[in-house]
């Protein structure tokens, strides 16, 4: 695997898949519903890889969610308050080191062998300081994504919309979310965050409705793609 030393951050793994020879090429770093529309992350992407390589096809692309935690270390380890439960997320993209950091730990937990980082990745703790201030700028920008989303102004309708095409739209009086798929068929969902309440964003990169406060992901007709919502989106009809 190659990283970029400079910036914008951009990675290179070889892969074989199906007996193709396959690169996969990964960065546009950015947080789920924020920023410039997904479609631009991927062209930016290919245009990085078209440079450098040269580009047959792109048989597949995809945006992952990659959790972080406050202190910006994994959590690993017992979950606080139950005995039996161990967790391993937060590795910031750092998947097969951390992958194998974890196995190791959990493991000498369980047969309560001694390990040295037991404490350094402790799901349990909080450090005031570096913590705090991650904490409150997280919240400050999650307060400001749930009031956007409210006061947004919307001027199309869901006769603008065109094939293949998703929007927030002005319907029956309100804002709601609109796809049109590529046979013509309107789908409508109240685009509010099952999770918290935020609006989500449209992402014409995946055709999902993602939520910028904490970065649930829906199909374009409600389904969830990803947590930490667990209910789909409400349905609406014409
Ligand atoms: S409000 Fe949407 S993920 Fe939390």
């Amino acid at each position: 695997m190659y990283l970029s030393a400079s910036k914008p951050t951009r990675s290179l793994r070889a892969v074989e898949w199906e007996g193709r020879n396959l690169v996969i090429v990964g960065g546009e770093n950015h947080k789920t519903g924020q920023g410039i529309c997904t479609i631009g992350h991927y062209e930016n992407l290919e245009l990085f890889a078209g440079h450098l390589l040269g580009i047959q096809s792109i048989p597949y692309r995809w945006s992952a969610q990659d959790l972080t935690t406050l202190d910006q270390i994994p959590y690993i380890g017992k979950i606080s308050g139950n005995e039996e439960i161990y967790i391993a997320t937060g590795f910031r993209k750092w998947g097969m080191t951390s992958g194998t950091l974890s196995a190791q730990m959990i493991s000498d937990q369980i047969q309560r062998k001694d390990n040295p980082y037991t404490e350094l990745y402790d799901p349990s703790r909080f450090k005031t300081g570096a913590s705090l201030k991650t904490f409150f700028v997280q919240n400050a920008n999650v307060a400001k994504e749930l009031v956007a989303g409210k006061v947004e102004i919307v001027h199309k309708k869901t006769s603008d919309l065109t094939a293949d095409e998703g929007a927030v739209v002005f319907h029956d009086g309100k804002r709601v979310g609109a796809y049109k798929d590529p046979e013509g068929k309107l789908h409508l969902v109240d685009r509010t965050c099952t999770h918290m309440g935020c609006e989500t964003e449209w992402n014409d990169g995946d055709r999902s409705w993602d939520c910028p406060c904490h970065g649930s992901r829906f199909s374009y007709d409600g389904e969830v793609i990803e947590g930490p919502a667990s209910v789909p989106l409400t349905k609406l009809y014409e």
